[in-house]
């Protein structure tokens, strides 16, 4: 299978799935890393990888649509199977992301549908939630909001911070996506016009 991943930070869920093929637990090619911001630390991991990079700047771009349309193209240039946003931090314009629709899943941290956008932990602890967690799906139009693939929970405990939270719940979301994008890579899970399909054999 080969990947594409879209990171704007740290890249943690990156090296995730870069350790994930290390150990042999995802069979996948890394085809590219695309980021939106020079200082994206997930641009070092993968150039230390020997994952080849793509550094695309929104502000050499007149319309937000437009450097989409640019960005999509440069990544389906690398003909990636699946593209993986991991810590993208923009909203993709609907018809840039069309023709990736069923082959585009997103991490996000929270147990979606609730807290769909930002500020996710600080929102579950001001709703005095009693427990959090993180969701990957495929992404679709509507901003976090296409079909919840999987989901990691964890509880909530007396003292938890936006802080404490959001550090409990990354390795769950590592372990999370590597997982899914493991059964994506030994085609047992697709997204069907009647939902998502599992499989135990590949599909
Ligand atoms: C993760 O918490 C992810 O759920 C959210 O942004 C963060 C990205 O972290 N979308 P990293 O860049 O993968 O370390």
């Amino acid at each position: 299978l080969r990947i594409a991943v879209l990171a704007s930070g740290r890249g943690s869920n990156f090296a995730a799935l870069l350790a994930a093929r290390e150990r042999g637990e995802l069979s996948a090619d890394f085809v590219l890393l695309a980021s939106d911001k020079p200082d994206a630390a997930a641009l070092q991991l993968a150039r230390m990888a020997g994952v080849p990079t793509l550094l695309l700047e929104p502000h050499d771009y007149a319309e937000r649509r437009d450097y989409d349309a640019a960005l999509f193209e440069r990544i389906a240039a690398s003909k990636p199977d699946v593209l993986v946003l991991a810590g993208f931090m923009r909203i993709i314009d609907g018809d840039a992301l069309k023709p990736w629709v069923g082959r585009m899943i997103n991490i996000h941290p929270s147990l979606l549908p609730k807290y769909r956008g930002l500020h996710t932990h600080r929102r579950a602890l001001k709703a005095g939630d009693t427990e959090h967690g993180a969701s990957v799906h495929y992404v679709t139009a509507e901003l976090d909001g296409g079909p919840v693939i999987a989901q990691t929970v964890l509880p909530i405990e007396a003292g938890d911070d936006e802080n404490t939270l959001a550090t409990k719940l990354l390795p769950l979301e590592h372990q999370l996506l590597a997982a899914v994008v493991s059964l994506i890579a030994d085609d047992r899970l697709a997204l069907t016009d009647n939902g998502i399909a599992f499989d135990s054999e590949p599909l």
